[in-house]
């Protein structure tokens, strides 16, 4: 009797949303004490996309499905799943996901949020992978978006420097062929919540008065400690990942990593030991889009024709929680 293989799920298609409002470091420099030179030789980033007030992750979820459901022929009601990774939803509750689902009519879909920060898209990409898997869901639109302005203290140059609005769209879909999703791992350590992390509008410290006056609505961050476990994690799942699947570096086509800071990547590459023509790189121009670095880099070097489909390319992502995860995929 023939045994049959696993269903595998792949992405069939990614398509993006930028704000088009391009905020340089210059711009950022006559609200903050910092400047160019500092911000581009410490972290490689030289934009950022900053969203307008009707530009929040629902909206950019939503242009960048239509964009995509465009070009892959699909109907909104063919959708069973719509999942939305973000940390910065259009409200507290309900889920961005369901205002994503109604306003592209996708009457046929459950939705629902999720929240793992800079590894939302790798997380949801495995949530949307499993429901594939089980026969759950056919067609999975999982929305990887960020209104990071939204929670950024343009007072405080140690953290506003660093992000930028943006959002994707992918359709996730049963594997053909070769294509598709080989293994992920995925990782979480809530001993470090409090070093990333906003302090109140949660049920711990409700909003109030006292708590906008103190700025605790607020993006605060340990740079230090989040850089050296960025570093760390992020290339150690990584040879994990690897190890485990019987592969080396040399298999790889392109390693997309999460776009925080350029010398976190260069050291996760470093200790990974991979060429730097192997790595996706987009923070120079957009800054870290939380939940959307990874779809967003790993589009735009499709465009740039550095993956094509079918190629072996590596993920990984380090957030707040900690998060952190890594997935092998046939692209
Ligand atoms: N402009 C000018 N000077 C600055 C700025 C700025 N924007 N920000 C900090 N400085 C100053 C500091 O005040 C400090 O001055 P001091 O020596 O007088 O005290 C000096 O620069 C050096 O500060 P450090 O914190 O040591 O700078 P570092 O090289 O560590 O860079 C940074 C700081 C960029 C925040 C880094 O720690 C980092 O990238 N950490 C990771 C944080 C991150 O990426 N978070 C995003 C979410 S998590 C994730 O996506 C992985």
């Amino acid at each position: 009797m023939a045994t049959s293989q696993p269903v595998r799920a792949q992405i069939s298609g990614i398509e993006d949303y930028f704000p088009a409002r391009i905020v340089t470091n210059q711009e950022l420099s006559k609200l903050v004490d910092t400047n160019d030179q500092w911000i581009v030789e410490r972290t490689g980033i030289r934009e950022r996309r900053l969203s307008e007030a009707h530009e929040t992750p629902a909206y950019m979820g939503v242009q960048a499905a239509k964009k995509l459901f465009d070009r892959l022929n699909i109907k909104p009601e063919e959708i069973d799943l719509v999942i939305c990774a973000t940390i910065t939803p259009d409200y507290t509750f309900p889920a961005t996901a369901c205002l994503i689902q109604n306003e592209i009519g996708a009457k046929n879909a459950f939705a629902f949020d999720i929240n793992a920060a800079c590894s939302g898209f790798i997380y949801g990409l495995e949530t949307a992978a499993a429901f594939i898997q089980s026969g759950r869901a056919k067609k999975i639109l999982l929305v990887a978006a960020e209104k990071m302005s939204s929670i950024l203290d343009f007072k405080d140059r140690t953290t506003c420097i660093l992000f930028g609005d943006g959002g994707s769209a992918s359709l996730i879909e049963e594997a053909e062929g070769e294509r598709g999703i080989i293994d992920s791992l995925m990782k979480s350590d809530g001993s470090g919540a409090e070093s990333l992390y906003a302090p109140s509008g949660g049920s711990r410290s409700p909003a109030s008065a006292e708590t906008v006056e103190r700025r605790e609505h607020y993006a605060r961050q340990d740079g230090r400690i989040v850089f050296k476990r960025a570093v760390t994690d992020m290339a150690d799942i990584s040879a994990e990942i690897l190890k485990k699947n019987g592969l080396t570096q040399s298999d790889i086509k392109l390693f997309i990593p999460h776009q925080a800071n350029i010398r976190i990547i260069e050291a996760a590459r470093e200790r990974l030991g991979l060429p730097i023509e192997k790595v996706a790189i987009n923070l120079d121009r957009f800054g870290n889009t939380t939940a959307a670095t990874i779809p967003t880099a790993l589009l735009d070097a499709e465009r740039k024709g550095q993956v094509k489909k079918g190629d072996l390319i590596l993920l990984a992502s380090f957030g707040a929680g900690f998060t952190w995860g890594a997935t092998l995929l046939r692209f």
